[in-house]
């Protein structure tokens, strides 16, 4: 039976160093700030953005909320994220996705400042990302990093997986296995036997966004697996992209879901928050 990575646990762990970096900031007179925006009633978007809210509450970092009717049209939006942009007191933005069907997506999130992109997704951070010079690093792939780091886990030499190649986390999770030395395959939907790739991964991370499509006869026996998939499975109840039932008798730690890389994105959301109102002041 697989050892349980809890993200949980590690995510609180992390939160609790920040707060106490932040904490010693704020002695200095410096108080992070990140704003929040929402637009329309998604209600999953709406939890998500209440669970950063209270990220920040719990490190000390100012929450400034911005929550915008659904109508809300392209020139408001643009508007707000210029004042963001140009007011010093903010140290990151984050624009909640999706947006309304009538707001150009791609236009707003790109005119948010590199400097307070603290989730990582704009092209600069990407860019230093494959570079490995400094920036913002995604989310969720970064709290991946943590959670394998943290669980006492190596990567360097290891045959890592990445099934996925979103923007937002197959890419930059690639490329972050890659920084740590791993030896990385990226799989994805056109992918031929994609159970003899993933059957090779020491390091297995799903990131497809189909509930529990990696069963057991797609892991090699030990592997670490980890689950970035939130989906909800024929009875309406959340899970990943892992047969967690299946898998977890075969590999050698897994990540549940809910409770495993899910707190790890907000945590190194508070996390890049801090760095930004770290590097503000240099
Ligand atoms: N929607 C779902 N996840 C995310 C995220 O990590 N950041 C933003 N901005 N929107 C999201």
């Amino acid at each position: 039976m697989a050892v349980l990575i809890d993200g949980k646990v590690i995510s609180t762990k992390i939160k609790e160093e920040l707060k106490q970096e932040v904490t010693e900031m704020k002695a200095q007179g410096i108080t992070p700030c990140l704003a929040v925006i929402l637009v329309g009633d998604d209600s999953a978007s709406a939890i998500y953005v209440r669970n950063k809210k209270r990220a920040c509450e719990y490190v000390g970092i100012e929450s400034r909320s911005y929550e915008l009717p659904e109508d809300t049209t392209q020139e408001e939006l643009e508007k707000l994220v210029t004042s963001l942009n140009e007011d010093e007191n903010v140290d990151g933005i984050l624009v909640q996705l999706p947006l309304p069907g009538q707001i150009d997506e791609e236009k707003i999130t790109t005119m948010i400042s590199p400097k307070k992109d603290v989730d990582g997704f704009l092209a600069d951070s990407i860019g230093a990302l494959c570079l490995g010079t400094e920036g913002f690093r995604s989310c969720t792939p970064a709290g991946v990093i943590e959670l394998i780091r943290r669980s006492g886990y190596s990567i360097e030499g290891k045959e890592c997986v990445v099934v996925g190649r979103s923007n937002h986390v197959g890419k930059p999770m690639a490329l972050l296995l890659l920084q740590e030395n791993g030896t990385v395959t990226i799989a994805h939907s056109r992918t031929k036997n994609l159970g003899e790739i993933t059957r090779r991964a020491d390091i297995l991370v799903a990131a497809v966004g189909k509930a529990k499509i990696i069963k057991a006869c797609d892991v090699k026996e030990g592997a670490i697996v980890i689950d970035v998939g939130m989906n909800r499975d024929e009875n309406g109840k959340l899970c990943g992209d892992v047969d967690f039932e299946q898998v977890k008798e075969k590999a050698e730690a897994i990540t549940p879901v809910p409770g495993g890389v899910g707190p790890m994105t907000i945590a190194m959301l508070m996390n890049n928050c801090v760095e930004a109102a770290r590097k503000k002041r240099r």
